[in-house]
């Protein structure tokens, strides 16, 4: 099995991807956001990258069947119904949702994914499940880390990383690209004082001079959020809520 970390989207070429379970990694906040937003039981969350597409797709539901969720440089998006804080996302607000999300990162990454396989998404919040899946699943893996406009976040590659090292003790004959092995290294040495590591981050700086450290401190959970995230045809859901 052959593991890949890409820095950011524009790293990785469309066919590098084919037939690659490719998954996508926005620790602060945007996937953080959508599997907690899955384990409290919204239906499905449709990504764009667009804040007009987003408000154009809402005329395609029913009033309360769906919100607009996300951000722009971490604010909230004025008429929108949820910002990209994961703490939003509770069940009395999505369950049952269809949720149209944009963001300024995350949601970009999902562009680049059209040849892959199987499209997972990935926090530290779901870290347990996604190795668990890879390793069953048995295919070569390509993770994909939304960065930050456009540049390497230190948050997403030490999350790859934790994925990664649950992944040695789990699978054979794993084959890391230099990214992938600096990736499992970088987690192994900080494993235990994460917050360490990321408070000299960029994103973790934004993040805390805009008031989130409890968004921080909710990306930073390992496991909160343990379930497996599918985006096909343009759609993230549960696993076992996607058709094969
Ligand atoms: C994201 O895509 O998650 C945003 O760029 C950053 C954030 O909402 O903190």
């Amino acid at each position: 099995m052959k593991l890949n970390v890409y820095a950011i989207p524009d790293n990785v070429a469309d066919k590098e991807l084919k037939d690659k379970t490719v998954v996508i990694i926005d620790l602060f906040r945007a996937t953080s956001t959508m599997l907690a937003a899955l384990a409290n039981g919204c239906k499905e969350i449709v990504p764009s990258a667009e804040i007009e597409e987003v408000i154009n797709m809402s005329k395609n539901y029913e009033k309360d069947s769906y919100l607009l969720c996300g951000e722009r440089n971490i604010q909230a998006i004025d008429g929108f119904h949820l910002s990209n804080s994961p703490l939003e996302y509770t069940s009395d607000k999505v369950s049952g949702k269809t949720l149209l999300m944009t963001t300024t990162n995350g949601t970009q990454a999902f562009k680049r994914v059209s040849d892959a396989s199987d499209v997972l998404i990935c926090s530290l919040t779901n870290v347990d499940a996604v190795a668990d899946y890879i390793a069953e699943d048995q295919n070569d893996v390509a993770f994909i880390c939304a960065g930050t406009n456009g540049h390497f976040t230190t948050d997403d590659v030490v999350t790859a990383g934790a994925v990664i090292h649950r992944l040695t003790n789990k699978v054979e004959n794993l084959k890391l690209g230099d990214l992938a092995a600096v990736a499992k290294i970088l987690y192994q040495h900080s494993a235990n004082d994460l917050h360490g590591l990321l408070k000299s981050s960029t994103h973790y700086g934004r993040l805390m001079d805009s008031g989130l450290e409890k968004d921080i401190e909710y990306c930073l959970t390992l496991n909160a959020a343990p379930v497996i995230g599918i985006y096909k045809d343009g759609i993230v859901k549960l696993a076992d809520k996607v058709q094969d």
